[in-house]
């Protein structure tokens, strides 16, 4: 089978497969992160078939929704490319970066192997910032059952997955625990230019939050 063709199959089990998906990941989450995970290796000369690919199953099962299992997206993914033939070093690629995606708290390292790698990554990230970003984490929030906002609970800087993982706090947190963070932490050059608008937008609306809040507006 022709790549361009894996990949449109591979597009259609991801939609049906995220379809329904109401925490912020969902099937349009993948597609964005997909499309935009093409333009920058467009421009960075990367591999196109893998990128598209890691972009397109990042989420199928991410570990936040499997009890912290880093292992359930990786093997979903390669039973999924094996139906299309994909040879073996390219699975083993596209799952590589699939494991090592994901962010796991503020004091922890997620350093990305490839340039198909530090793409996928930075496309993901890009789609947690500005008016979609905000749209993503009061979606998971809600998912969460957390608050919105509690003033009584300060941010904190997760040591270590599974701190990450137990944490608890409002969504109005998460922007200081995740969110602004990020745009320090792309890796090509499209997507940091990219995130520094979106980093912007947050910044003020959060000021506006914190007025609103305060009732000062
Ligand atoms: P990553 O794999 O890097 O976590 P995802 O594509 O899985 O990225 O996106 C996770 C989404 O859920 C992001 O938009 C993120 O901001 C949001 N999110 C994660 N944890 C929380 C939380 N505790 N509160 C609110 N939103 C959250
Ligand atoms: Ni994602």
């Amino acid at each position: 089978m022709e790549k361009r063709q894996i990949i449109f199959k591979v597009a259609k089990q991801v939609k049906a497969l995220l379809q329904d998906e109401s925490s912020g990941h969902d099937w349009w989450h993948a597609f964005r992160v997909w499309k935009m995970a093409e333009r920058i290796a467009k421009k960075e000369k990367a591999n196109e078939f893998v990128v598209s690919l890691a972009a397109l199953l990042h989420d199928i099962a991410d570990w936040k929704f499997y009890d912290g299992d880093e292992s359930e997206g990786p093997k979903q993914a390669a039973k999924i490319l094996r139906q299309y033939g994909v040879q073996a070093p390219v699975i083993q690629h596209v799952c590589q970066i699939i494991k090592d995606m994901s962010f796991k708290g503020a004091k922890v390292k997620t350093p990305m192997k490839t340039l198909e790698g530090k793409i996928a990554q930075d496309a993901d990230r890009l789609d947690a910032l500005g008016a979609i970003g905000i749209a993503r984490a009061f979606a998971f929030g809600s998912y969460k059952r957390g608050s919105i906002y509690d003033p009584k609970i300060k941010p904190a800087f997760h040591r270590s997955k599974q701190q990450y993982f137990a944490n608890k706090s409002s969504t109005i947190n998460h922007f200081y625990e995740k969110l602004l963070l990020l745009k320090d932490r792309m890796n090509t050059k499209t997507a940091r230019s990219l995130a520094l608008g979106r980093h912007k937008f947050m910044v003020s609306y959060l000021k506006k939050f914190f007025k609103e809040w305060k009732g000062k507006q």
